[in-house]
């Protein structure tokens, strides 16, 4: 079985779609943006400011101090609790939910083959956080706080919130808590220095959304007992498959250029839509890649440019039944991005009865496999024949390698796709105003200037208040 993915961008072309589609002419004559994309990559590279890029073959060290630490501790826990967000939070849910059983944390922890449960606490909802106290008893529980900046209020308050609980129970919170942080920046690195807490590194370089194959992505998955080599083995495969300048056998770049004209082209919006209920965190961790990395105001020279495209998150054969609707008699607005899996792990069967009902005894016999792989081709088939941009992401199969794979392919995608726009697609100064603005309301010292531009805001006009 080929272990590699597959991009089929067929009916993206005009040739299957028609009018709406892209010729092989427009590829074309990007072929100097595309040169220079590449070039801007490659060299990025080589000057140590793309260390994402690296991760595959730079963390033997890493992997091993992981693997230990795992044997060392895991016995002691009944769960591995994430206390993180954004970058911190998404990669983890992603791969754990693709790779392990959906149901994972209702088996025994023999059937988890003696890994502890796995919760993602990624928000600041008193309700859910009050409601994990009821179902974990903290004394039992690893957790691990992840910040890459070390001074992220979600995360820092709920580590605030769980040392103190920690300390108040068992008079020390040194043995149930570990961080993931940069070396140096932030409060966090810090206080696990002078605290005493076991600490792995994010490597500076490497951004929130891009460090899913850092320790902030696999120590969770270590964990929950996902094979992080095989993670980093999937990902130098596709780095492989990417070095290529090649646009036509290089999947990350295509994906990339397809969705640049597309979005030339007014098509501003890229459906995710995964056909196995373990992708669904993909594109939930592909939303954010995704929009925070070409969401922009401003191009390289300084120009306002307001790019972007807008990722929405999709289910099939769930939003068959919902969205699906909008994507084939809607608006020619979006790019729909289908992804299928050749071998699903589990099989079942369909039994053959009510044979008298021919409407129904016609699924008889047949497996799901074949029904969800037949209903991705219908939707594939009802796009195509109403003229929407569509391509299909396939994974021979859902585990480590696969999944480190993908991860890798929409990281190179999105650079890629940045450098097209001309942009930086590192950074996220959107994002950051928004927390300076919770900083300033909250009384941070150092942000009094922004409570000024906060309070000099239009008041709300309680007119347009039903
Ligand atoms: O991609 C990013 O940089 C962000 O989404 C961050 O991951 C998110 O804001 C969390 O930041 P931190 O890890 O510093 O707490």
């Amino acid at each position: 079985m080929d272990k590699k993915i597959r991009l089929d961008y067929n009916n993206m072309m005009a040739s299957a779609i028609g009018n709406e589609g892209i010729t092989k002419s427009d590829i074309d004559t990007l072929s100097g943006e595309l040169k220079k994309a590449h070039d801007a990559l490659v060299k990025g590279r080589k000057e140590g400011r793309l260390d994402f890029m690296d991760l595959p073959y730079n963390q033997s060290e890493i992997t091993k101090e992981i693997k230990n630490y795992v044997v060392e501790v895991k016995d002691k826990f009944d769960a591995f609790v994430v206390l993180g967000i954004g970058g911190s939070a998404l990669g983890p849910m992603a791969v754990q939910q693709a790779i392990n059983n959906p149901y994972y944390n209702e088996l025994s922890k023999k059937e988890r083959g003696g890994f502890p449960k796995l919760y993602i606490v990624d928000n600041v909802d008193p309700e859910k956080l009050t409601y994990l106290f009821k179902v974990i008893n903290i004394e039992n529980c690893l957790f691990n706080v992840i910040s890459k900046s070390g001074s992220t209020s979600e995360t820092m308050s709920q580590f605030m919130i769980i040392k103190d609980m920690l300390e108040k129970k068992l008079g020390t919170s040194k043995n149930n808590i570990v961080c993931t942080t940069d070396k140096e920046k932030g409060n966090l690195i810090k206080i696990a220095q002078e605290e005493g807490y076991k600490t792995f590194i994010i490597p500076s370089g490497v951004g929130g959304r891009f460090s899913q194959l850092t320790p902030v992505g696999l120590l969770p998955a270590a964990f929950c007992g996902i094979d992080i080599d095989q993670l980093l083995a999937g990902a130098a495969c596709m780095d492989e498959m990417c070095k290529t300048e090649d646009i036509y056998k290089n999947p990350a770049y295509m994906y990339a250029t397809l969705n640049h004209i597309s979005m030339q082209k007014g098509k501003n919006i890229c459906v995710m839509m995964p056909y196995a209920d373990g992708l669904k965190f993909i594109s939930d961790w592909y939303a954010q890649l995704w929009a925070e990395s070409l969401g922009k105001k401003f191009d390289r020279a300084g120009n306002e440019v307001y790019v972007g495209s807008t990722p929405v998150k999709a289910l099939g054969a769930t939003d068959q039944h919902s969205q699906v609707q909008l994507y084939t008699e809607g608006p020619f607005d979006k790019i729909i991005v289908l992804m299928g899996v050749d071998n699903y792990r589990e099989s079942i069967e369909i039994p053959k009865i009510y044979a008298d009902m021919p409407s129904l005894g016609f699924l008889g016999g047949h497996t799901h496999n074949k029904l969800i792989q037949t209903e991705q081709m219908a939707t594939e088939y009802a796009l195509l024949k109403s003229k929407k941009l569509n391509m299909t992401i396939t994974l021979p199969e859902v585990n480590e390698f696969t999944i480190g794979q993908i991860l890798y392919f929409f990281e190179i995608a999105t650079s890629f796709a940045g450098e097209l726009l001309n942009i930086n697609a590192f950074d996220q100064p959107g994002v950051e105003e928004g927390k300076d603005a919770t900083y300033a309301m909250f009384g941070r010292p150092g942000y009094e200037e922004k409570e000024k531009e906060l309070k000099a805001a239009p008041k709300k006009d309680s007119g347009f208040i039903i």
